[in-house]
């Protein structure tokens, strides 16, 4: 007590206490609930994980049935919901127009604001995970000139927001893709949970001053849109872009990313806790090469991407500060494969997110966990008279 200790960046500083996600960054491990990403991203589906993630236990079928049914109740927006995407200039950064979007959701759910009750919670949860994917396929839509579209109630959650997101004007018959369906299924599942990273422990921090659900996710939203965080998947796309632009000459942006005068890092390599191989990434290298060989899609970012990889593998930079690819480093090359633009990475990530961000807000909720305030060592002036302003 009456001790502050620094830790910038939050380095060595537990937030919380959480039964969610266990990581080992040291040995390049990720559970959720305790079971393994490789098997969940292997046999679960994204409805079965966020279900775990948020209860604490994988469903029976009947639980699953009724979860999804309750979020089916809630698979709509309101109709001024429109009049403010429609507000927006075509050319916003979907992860702007997604973040204000969840925010003003709070004024159409004023149900969802207050919540203490067990039973407030889990409506507040039914309703976002009905209500985000329309969010995030209208600003796809918007984006790409197509006009909204609700939805069709007989799908699985997953097959729904592919559906929503690429079903054409005039398009009697929408056929679903399998490939498209397994490969966003695991993407999701794979970027369901992290435990307190940037955005998740923004949430909570928002959370723990009791605002509501809506509004503490569209501040996680925000957290995750920067490049370090989430925005990374688009990063890593426009940095293979200019690579190939200038020629493929991966060694020369190697360089780039070694010199301490130049800004330029490699995207999609390093992070705060893996010390070793981002689990995830292994999953998502191979999914990308079954994707891209399922479609028939030949990419040569995809080749730039393993080339620039295996240099940073035996570059002694890259090794003696233990970087290593991490989830955001192929992600984006499966995403384009499935049509999405890439300015709309982001925003898939945040719908993979979403069930994290909910438990987690839930967790601490449910454990009562007190407003987050962290404190500070003061730097500045001590004690100064205050000059007029004629004088100063
Ligand atoms: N390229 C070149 N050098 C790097 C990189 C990189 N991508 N990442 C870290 N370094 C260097 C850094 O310059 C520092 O070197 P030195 O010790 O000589 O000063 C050392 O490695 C440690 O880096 P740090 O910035 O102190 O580490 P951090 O834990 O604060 O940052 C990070 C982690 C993820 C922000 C950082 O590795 C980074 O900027 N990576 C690129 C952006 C990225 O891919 N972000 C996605 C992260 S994973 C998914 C997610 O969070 O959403």
């Amino acid at each position: 007590k009456g001790v502050i200790t620094l830790d910038s960046g939050f380095k060595n500083t537990g937030s919380c206490e959480s039964a969610i996600t266990f990581l080992d960054g040291e040995k390049g491990i990720l559970r959720y609930r305790g079971y393994s990403i490789e098997e969940l991203a292997e046999k679960a589906d994204f409805l079965e994980v966020a279900y775990l993630l948020i209860f604490g236990e994988l469903p029976t079928i009947e639980q699953l049935e009724k979860f999804h049914s309750d979020i089916k109740k809630h698979s709509f927006v309101d109709d001024d919901v429109k009049k403010i995407l429609d507000a927006f200039p075509k050319a916003a950064h979907p992860m702007g127009v997604l973040a204000s979007l969840t925010s003003a959701l709070t004024a159409f759910n004023p149900s969802c604001v207050n919540v203490d009750s067990v039973e407030d919670m889990y409506n507040a949860i039914v309703r976002i995970l009905g209500k985000f994917p329309i969010l995030v396929a209208w600003t796809m839509r918007k984006k790409n000139g197509l006009p909204l579209y609700y939805g069709d109630d007989s799908l699985g959650y997953v097959e729904n927001i592919l559906k929503m997101m690429f079903k054409q004007p005039n398009q009697d018959k929408y056929v679903q893709n399998p490939i498209l369906v397994n490969a966003l299924d695991k993407l999701l599942i794979l970027h369901a949970d992290h435990e307190q990273n940037c955005s998740t422990s923004t949430v909570r921090i928002v959370g723990s001053s009791h605002a509501g659900l809506f509004a503490s996710l569209s501040a996680g939203i925000s957290a995750l849109w920067g490049p370090l965080h989430g925005g990374a998947n688009q990063a890593v796309l426009e940095m293979l872009e200019a690579i190939k632009a200038d020629g493929g000459d991966t060694a020369k942006y190697m360089e780039k990313a070694k010199d301490k005068n130049d800004p330029f890092r490699l995207m999609g390599f390093g992070h705060r806790v893996y010390k070793n191989f981002d689990p995830r990434a292994k999953i998502i290298k191979k999914a990308a090469d079954e994707v891209l060989s399922d479609l028939g899609i030949e990419d040569p970012i995809l080749d730039i991407a393993k080339g620039l990889e295996k240099q940073a593998l035996e570059d002694s930079y890259f090794v003696d500060r233990k970087l290593y690819p991490n989830v955001d480093f192929y992600s984006g090359i499966i995403y384009r494969g499935m049509g999405i633009p890439t300015d709309m990475f982001t925003v898939m990530f945040a719908l993979g997110r979403l069930p994290g961000w909910i438990a987690q807000w839930r967790e601490m909720r449910m454990r009562k966990e007190p407003i987050g305030r962290p404190r500070q060592l003061y730097i500045g002036e001590t004690e100064r008279k205050f000059v007029t302003i004629e004088k100063r």
